[in-house]
């Protein structure tokens, strides 16, 4: 039998509902861990329950053995001592996504640090200067290693957060699993994905399971930390009967929260979003928690209300706003230095030729030889000067224009970057670490460059990546 998204998922029916119940309480029973003392993560091989209990299990690669890995809680502005151990078959690393964190502790292989090879082991020491949610994952043949299932949700408390009576991480991914409930390995980097639109799955997961049953009270207030640790999918996630309001954005706390259009959350991989939800539905309510693939609505989890009502209601005073980060000073938007990104290729839109390894090389060469398809201003893959040389202090704008017939995730690492220019509309006044650029998208971000070091900005749907969307910059 094909597991499809649907037909798991759709007809899931009653014993599929009986083992997520008894497995509500997992959510729950994951021991935040704090800043105080050297913390190992080890990264192996283990088994995941991704489908039906009764299915067959599925091997995976995962932090601790588990996917999400564990659920790493700290305090803002405190020291965070974590020792990687690797014990996978490759060469891996750890990049704690949207952190502005010191350059030789980004994770990325090749360019802050050689990869941990099997057996090794590296000590990322560093202070998370902002609250807010966050991931880690590997950054090396990270296509690869993501999909096998290294990820885990890496949260910064705030030092006074909003009274809420829940505080859940709901980490969404995108699995695609052959007949025998394993990992399709024959099509990991496969041209196809890396030309299209990526590794696209068949089975989503909520915390690792195709359905979780999260227990509610009336009249709770929830925060939820919605995380898209899919390799490509953009994921747009409802909650039947709820009204989310966004109060965070890739850890960066909004100035006004507001209720996404529809009421749904869409979010590129590698985004995140902290909503408050309260649950205002009846006792003993049922509702779906829905996830849109864009084609078609998945349910991937549940809320369950208990069949008494929380004593208090708690939804009855207006959203909070998250405290501030610290974040660095105004954009000087008048003197800043401009730069233009340039996407090309891909699937319909080749180029002729591009750079790449400092040649020039054809399309079909890059194709066959390199499995390379994409390019940053005619660059294929990491150039060997940076994309841009930002003296500390600056403030950038990068101009970014999609001209492929895809969507692509554009992560900037080691700053949070600000839409200042839209072609099309008015430009979104949040911090972000991924920016959703859609086909034919035109938008000029800006950052002030406080972070020195060798930053890497690639696209997050990783086979974009791997087929050539990775570039770098340096604040010196
Ligand atoms: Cu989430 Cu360069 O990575
Ligand atoms: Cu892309």
């Amino acid at each position: 039998m094909r597991f499809t998204i649907t037909r798991r998922q759709f007809t899931g029916g009653a014993s599929a509902f009986a083992a997520a119940t008894v497995l509500a309480g997992s959510l729950k029973a994951q021991q935040p861990s704090t800043n105080e003392q050297v913390r190992r993560l080890t990264a192996k091989l283990g088994e995941a329950e991704l489908l039906e209990t009764d299915a067959p299990r599925t091997p995976i690669w995962g932090y601790e053995g588990h996917v999400p890995g564990p659920e790493l809680r700290v305090a803002q502005g405190k020291p965070v001592a974590i020792d990687l151990v690797n014990s996978l078959p490759q060469p891996t690393t750890i990049h704690w996504h949207g952190i502005r964190i010191d350059n030789s502790m980004d994770g990325v292989a090749g360019l802050t640090q050689t990869p941990v090879t099997p057996g090794e082991t590296f000590a990322y020491r560093f202070s998370p200067p902002d609250a807010g949610t966050y991931w880690y994952h590997p950054h090396n043949r990270t296509w690869e290693q993501l999909a096998r299932g290294l990820y885990g949700p890496f949260i910064v408390e705030e030092q006074q957060p909003p009274p809420c009576d829940q505080d859940l991480v709901l980490m969404i991914d995108d699995w695609r699993l052959g007949d025998n409930g394993h990992i399709d390995e024959a099509s990991l980097g496969s041209m196809h994905d890396i030309s299209h639109a990526g590794r696209l799955g068949n089975v989503l997961t909520l915390n690792g399971r195709g359905e979780q049953d999260i227990p509610v009270r009336a009249g709770q207030r929830l925060r939820l930390r919605l995380i898209n640790a899919a390799n490509a999918r953009i994921i747009g996630i409802t909650f039947e009967g709820h009204v989310p309001m966004v109060i965070a954005l890739d850890g960066q706390p909004l100035d006004r929260p507001f209720a996404p259009g529809n009421n749904l959350v869409r979010l590129a991989p590698a985004q995140r979003a902290d909503l408050i939800l309260d649950c205002d539905q009846d006792v003993g309510a049922q509702t779906s928690i829905l996830a849109d693939t864009g084609r078609e609505k998945l349910r991937i989890g549940r809320f369950v209300y208990h069949k008494e009502k929380r004593e208090r209601p708690n939804i009855l005073t207006d959203i909070p706003l998250l405290p501030q980060n610290p974040m660095p000073g105004a954009l000087d938007l008048d003197r800043a230095i401009n730069v233009d990104l340039e996407m090309t290729g891909g699937a319909m839109s080749a180029f002729e030729a591009a750079e790449y390894k400092g040649k020039r090389y054809g399309a079909r060469e890059l194709v066959r030889e390199h499995h390379k398809i994409w390019a940053f201003n005619g660059i294929v893959g990491m150039p060997q000067s940076p994309l841009m040389q930002i003296p500390l202090g600056k403030t950038v704008k990068v101009r970014i224009v999609n001209r492929t017939a895809w969507p692509h995730a554009m992560h900037f690492h080691g700053h949070h970057v600000k839409e200042v220019a839209h072609a099309r509309r008015t430009p979104l006044p949040y911090w972000r670490d991924t920016i959703l650029m859609e086909r034919g998208e035109e938008v000029t971000v800006a950052f002030l460059a406080h972070n020195p070091g060798r930053w890497m900005l690639h696209c997050h749907m990783l086979e974009h990546q791997a087929g050539g969307m990775s570039s770098w910059y340096e604040v010196a």
